[in-house]
C-alpha cells in the first residue's frame, strides 16, 4: 500500500510555504534534503549518501489561513526563495490554497483578515474545522495525519478558556473571546485523529481540553516553539560552559527580524510569549540552584526588534559574559545572519515525520524525544537538557522507529493511524457545537 502523509497546517505563511516549496524543488532539481536530522539518520542506516525525497511518503497538504492566499502568494510576499526557484514550483504552489481560518479579536491582534470562519459558538468553529479535515482525508486518501500549528504568534493575556473542560468550551459563545484560535484547531485535529505539533510559542498545550483529549486518545503530540537558530546555538554553547565549569555573569541576545513574524512580534503582547520561551532555555541548562557560585546571579536578556529591511534573513547578536579561574571575566561575542524559514522548514518536516512514525509504532501522548526541536520542553516546561543530550535522546528513539522502516518511510498499513477519536457527545446545547450550515465571510 502506498502511504500518504496528510499534513494540515494552521497558517500558510513563510515557514509552511517554504517547507512545501522546498520539497517540490528537491523533487524537480534532485536536491538532497538538507537540515533534516531524521532523514539524515535514515540515510545513514541505509548505507550513507544524502537524504532524498524518494525516502518520503507522498505528502498531501491542507492549509487554513485568515488571509486569502496560496502557498505561491505566501512565497512571493515573504520573499524567502529566489525568483528563479519560485518560478520552478509556482504552478504546484498555486494549487495549495488556504481555507478560511478562525481569528479572535483578543488573541489574533490586528492581522489582516480576509477569510474567516463565522460561528456562534466555539463548538461550531470546531465542527467546521473537523469537516475540513474529513474532506481533506477523503479527497487525499491520506493514511497518516498530522496537524502543525504554524500561525502567527498569538497575543499573551488572560485566557479563561484554557481552564475549561471540552464540553463547556465548545458550548461557549465566540463573543466571549476567551479561547486562543490555536486551541480550536488542535481540538478539531485531535478529534479527527491527527497528531498535533505546536511550532509556535502559543498556549495550545496549556488548554485543559487539549490535554484531556491527548490523554484520553493517546494521540502523539509535540511542541512548543521551534528551536531554529539563535536559541538552538544557545543550547549548544551553554552546555559547553557547564562542561568546563565556567561561570556566567550574563547573556545578552538581540534579534533583528524583518519578516511577517517580526512584524507580529513588534506588538509587545505577541512578543511576551516568544521572549518567555526564548528566555527559558538557559535556566535549565545553567541551573542557578544547583551551582549558585557559577550561575546563581546571571542576568539573561532577550530582545527582539522589527527591522523590515532584513526580510526573512534574521540577524542575531550574542554577548556572553562568562568567568573563569579566580573569577576573572571574559567575553564571547557572536553575530549570526540566517534565514529563518530555511532553518525552520526541515525541523517542521522532522516533527511531522516523527509524529507519524510515533503514531504507527503505537507511542502515546507527548513525544519527549522530539524536544530537540523545541524551545520549550513539551507542555510549556523549559528544556532540562542541552542540545547534545536531547540529540542523543532523539537518536535513540528515532533509530528504533526507523529500524521498522524500509527505504521509503511509512509504507504499509498504519496501526490505527487514520482513525478518528471517539468522544462522548452530550445531548443539548453543550454538544460538540451548533450544527450550523457552513457560514463564512
Ligand atoms: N521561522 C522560524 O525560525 C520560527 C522559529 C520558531 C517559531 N516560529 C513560529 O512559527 C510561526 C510561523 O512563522 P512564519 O514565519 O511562517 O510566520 P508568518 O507570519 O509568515 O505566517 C503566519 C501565517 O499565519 C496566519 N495566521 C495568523 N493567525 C491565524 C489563525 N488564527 N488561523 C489561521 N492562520 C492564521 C497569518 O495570516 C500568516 O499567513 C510563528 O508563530 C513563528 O513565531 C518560527
Amino acid at each position: 500500500m502506498v502511504a500518504k502523509l496528510g499534513i494540515a497546517v494552521g497558517g500558510l505563511g513563510a515557514v509552511s510555504s517554504t517547507l512545501m516549496a522546498g520539497l517540490a524543488l528537491a523533487r524537480r532539481r534532485g536536491l538532497p534534503l538538507i537540515g533534516s536530522a531524521l532523514l539524515d539518520l535514515h540515510a545513514s542506516r541505509l548505507g550513507g549518501g544524502p537524504p532524498s525525497v524518494s525516502m518520503l511518503p507522498k505528502i498531501e497538504w491542507l492549509a487554513w489561513d485568515i488571509r486569502r492566499r496560496t502557498a505561491a502568494d505566501a512565497l512571493r510576499e515573504e520573499r524567502v526563495l529566489e525568483p528563479s526557484d519560485l518560478r520552478l514550483v509556482r504552478g504546484e504552489m498555486d494549487r495549495v490554497s488556504a481555507l478560511p481560518g478562525f481569528a479572535s479579536p483578543r488573541f489574533t491582534g490586528d492581522l489582516r483578515r480576509e477569510q474567516l470562519i463565522h460561528e456562534g459558538r466555539y463548538g461550531g468553529v470546531v465542527d467546521q474545522l473537523r469537516e475540513d479535515l474529513r474532506d481533506f482525508r477523503k479527497r487525499s486518501g491520506s493514511t497518516d495525519n498530522v496537524f502543525l500549528w504554524l500561525g502567527s504568534c498569538e497575543l499573551a493575556g488572560p485566557a479563561p478558556g484554557l481552564g475549561m473542560k471540552l464540553d463547556r468550551l465548545l458550548a461557549t459563545p465566540v463573543t466571549d473571546d476567551c479561547v486562543p484560535p490555536s486551541v480550536l484547531y488542535a481540538i478539531a485535529a485531535l478529534l479527527e485523529g491527527f497528531a498535533v505539533c505546536d511550532c509556535t510559542p502559543s498556549t495550545l498545550f496549556d488548554a485543559r481540553a487539549v490535554r484531556a483529549l491527548i490523554l484520553a486518545s493517546g494521540i502523539p503530540a509535540a511542541g512548543k516553539d521551534l528551536r531554529t537558530g539563535q536559541t538552538y546555538l544557545k543550547t549548544v554553547l551553554a552546555p559547553g560552559l557547564r562542561m568546563r565549569s565556567l561561570g556566567l555573569h550574563g547573556w545578552y541576545s538581540h534579534n533583528i527580524l524583518g519578516n511577517s513574524d517580526g512584524r507580529v512580534l513588534a506588538d509587545p503582547r505577541a512578543r511576551e510569549g516568544k521572549i518567555e520561551s526564548k528566555g527559558s532555555v538557559l535556566e535549565s541548562i545553567l541551573d542557578r540552584d544547583e551551582k549558585p557560585w557559577l550561575y546563581g546571579k546571571h542576568d539573561h536578556r532577550v530582545t527582539i526588534e522589527y527591522y523590515p529591511l532584513r526580510g526573512d534573513s534574521k540577524e542575531a547578536w550574542e554577548v556572553v559574559d562568562f568567568f573563569g579561574w579566580c573569577g576573572y571575566p571574559m567575553q564571547l561575542r557572536m553575530q549570526m545572519n540566517c534565514r529563518d524559514s530555511i532553518l525552520a522548514a526541515p525541523l517542521v518536516l522532522d516533527c511531522a515525520l516523527g509524529l507519524a512514525l510515533a503514531r504507527r509504532a503505537g507511542r502515546k501522548g507527548m513525544q519527549d524525544w522530539l524536544s530537540f526541536y523545541f524551545k520549550s520542553r513539551l507542555a510549556g516546561e523549559a528544556p532540562r537538557l542541552g542540545a547534545f543530550e536531547e540529540f542523543e535522546q532523539l537518536l535513540r528513539t528515532a533509530s528504533t522507529l526507523l529500524s521498522r522502516q524500509g527505504r521509503g518511510l511509512m509504507t504499509g498499513e498504519p496501526r490505527g493511524g487514520a482513525s478518528r477519536t471517539r468522544v462522548r457527545r452530550r445531548a443539548g446545547p453543550a454538544s460538540l457545537g451548533d450544527r450550523h450550515p457552513r457560514r463564512r465571510a
